[in-house]
């Protein structure tokens, strides 16, 4: 099954999931016990193989002289240029699965789980419905994971939303994590690619395992790398990237999906947040790298709004959606068209 089946064909090669609640669930989910896949040792095969006595051969090599020292030179090895320094290396896709790792954990018992995630833990199916099929999450993802209800309505309405006729058919997730907008944005089937960007390997391998147990794992490309160099590649060296990246990343048919870290000063302690403060990437920061395609931004709910409008085009509006659970906003995302090169 190729990425780039349609969603009908998609439809009839798939066995008839179960649907709840906008979710599908593969008829049968089998719990993966976490096999490192490139784990196997070849045996070594003990053979002993008699070595020829090597023939000692005379240095007729000629020594030469410092021209007025008169002390020899030693003997160096014929020079080789250095290999030339490739600018950069290409970028490729994760081809087949990362292994899971110590890292990658399902939690079954609330004793099991460190103190500062206990919260997260009993908020488990909202965030994976089908927790219990053996999602893995690494402690880290617990606090940045988007709850699936709320990650499935905005995979739903994000095409509604951008701006760009027609509909582009490619999102690239920048900050994909364990997957939870990822599988969501598979799950919609309105892209005809989708494609996940993560750094760190072990959430990385959560993220592949989980879009297995939701069934969708055949349809998203996972790039293991970080998304900011991804961006420079697409927009300054496209022949950096593997060809099959190009070809699905198209910037006239891709829109950018950025659900960064929160980090620097806890957004929860103040009615307005201030984006210049988010750490490691500001709202300038990730607007800059995004720019000119166009970008949905997952933002801290408490969000300074003066700071968004900046990123208005001139003369235009944007839009800017609160998405809500159990009648409280979880997050703001904020919806940049692409910018038009400016017209002198
Ligand atoms: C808030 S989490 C994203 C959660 C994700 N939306 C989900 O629902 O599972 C941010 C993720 O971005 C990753 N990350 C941070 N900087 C990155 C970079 N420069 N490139 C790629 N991934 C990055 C972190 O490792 C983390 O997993």
């Amino acid at each position: 099954m190729g990425q780039e089946q349609s969603v009908t064909e998609r439809d009839k090669a798939s066995p008839s999931p179960s649907v709840v609640a906008g979710s599908t669930l593969p008829r049968s989910p089998t719990k993966h016990a976490g096999t490192a896949l490139n784990s196997r040792i070849q045996p070594h095969t003990n053979r002993v193989t008699k070595k020829r006595p090597q023939k000692i051969r005379k240095d007729t090599r000629e020594r030469k002289t410092i021209p007025f020292g008169g002390i020899p030179i030693p003997h160096r090895p014929p020079f080789e240029p250095e290999p030339k320094q490739t600018a950069m290396s290409i970028m490729k896709p994760v081809v087949g699965k990362l292994p899971l790792t110590d890292e990658c954990l399902h939690y079954v018992d609330v004793c099991e789980v460190p103190q500062n995630l206990q919260k997260y833990f009993h908020q488990r199916y909202s965030i994976f419905k089908f927790y219990d099929y053996d999602i893995r999450l690494t402690n880290d993802a617990w606090f940045g994971i988007t709850p699936e209800p709320l990650a499935l309505r905005l995979a739903n309405d994000l095409p509604s939303h951008l701006y760009s006729t027609p509909r582009r058919t490619t999102i690239v997730d920048l900050f994909g994590g364990a997957g939870g907008n990822t599988i969501a944005f598979a799950l919609s089937e309105k892209w005809e690619h989708v494609i996940s960007i993560e750094r760190d390997a072990s959430t990385l391998a959560c993220a592949q395992h989980n879009a297995e147990v939701y069934g969708v794992s055949g349809y998203i490309t996972f790039i293991h790398g970080d998304c900011l160099d991804f961006l420079d590649r697409l927009k300054h060296h496209p022949e950096t990237l593997d060809l099959s990246l190009r070809e699905k990343c198209d910037m006239s048919q891709t829109v950018l999906f950025a659900s960064p870290p929160w980090g620097g000063v806890d957004y929860k302690e103040q009615d307005v947040f201030d984006l210049s403060t988010m750490e490691p990437y500001n709202l300038e920061v990730l607007h800059k790298a995004c720019s000119p395609m166009e970008h949905a931004l997952y933002l801290p709910r408490t969000s300074d709004l003066r700071q968004i409008a900046k990123l208005a085009p001139k003369g235009e509006k944007i839009e800017v959606v609160q998405y809500c659970m159990d009648g409280a906003s979880k997050a703001m995302v904020v919806l940049i068209p692409e910018a038009m090169p400016e017209l002198t």
